[in-house]
């Protein structure tokens, strides 16, 4: 009989806007395992850091904010930020230009990953969507996955998402990420060696959903 596992881990990485959202969640109902978005941590610390008045680029007082915060990820997509229901407003411009430097800080990453490390155990594994889950979070991640496509073709998926800003602004916000993510000192954004990278520029959900769960075959 073959060894079973008892936690599996599936890494999804990638800059915003290549599918890895959409495509994590449906590889995790595919599966019936757990799923986490790790985005949607850095993003929560960004949101309590801005309605406390603080300075997100205070290294220090934001570090406190993300050890002190209490964050409720619900399987349906819904955040609860210290009790209050944030699921839009994590997403607004707001939060949105606030996050690179927030999830640039060293305090901030040492301990969302301390926190995602405890959700897999907890959950006994799942699939994480993000950044630096397969070269930082999970190095021994049992498969890793990298997606990536065109920066219009991201750009194009992103501003279909946030209707009240133009294409241009939505692409122009989307390339100071992707630099300010791929620059950062700690764990930045890049592709781990054993990673399997697919292009999603020309695929549709379905296709690569199942390219993945035929890889863990
Ligand atoms: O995937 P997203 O756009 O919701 O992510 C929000 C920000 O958080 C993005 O600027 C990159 C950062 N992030 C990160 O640094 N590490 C992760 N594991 C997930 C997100």
């Amino acid at each position: 009989m073959g060894k079973v596992a008892l936690v599996t881990v599936i890494a999804i990485d990638g800059p915003a806007g290549s599918g890895k959202s959409t495509v994590a969640r449906a590889v995790a109902g595919r599966l019936g395992i757990a799923y986490l978005d790790t985005g949607a941590m850095y993003r929560s610390v960004a949101l309590a850091a801005i309605r406390h008045g603080i300075d997100p680029a205070d290294t220090e007082r934001v570090g406190a904010v993300a050890r002190a915060i209490r964050l409720d990820l619900g399987a349906e997509g819904t955040v609860h930020v210290d009790g209050f229901d944030a699921t839009i407003e994590i997403r607004g411009p707001e939060v949105t230009r606030a996050v690179s430097v927030v999830a640039a800080n060293p305090e901030v990453r040492t301990e969302l990953r301390e926190r995602q490390r405890r959700w897999v155990d907890q959950a006994g594994g799942g699939v994480l969507e993000g950044r630096d889950i397969g070269t930082v979070v999970f190095p021994d991640a049992d498969l890793k996955v990298y997606l990536d496509a065109k920066p219009e073709v991201r750009a194009a998926r992103r501003s279909r998402e946030v209707t009240d800003l133009s294409y241009e602004t939505v692409a122009a916000d989307l390339a100071r990420r992707d630099a300010l993510d791929q620059g950062r000192d700690d764990s930045p954004l890049t592709v781990a060696g054993d990673a399997v990278v697919i292009d999603t520029s020309d695929l549709g959900v379905d296709d690569i959903v199942e390219r993945i769960v035929g890889l863990l075959r």
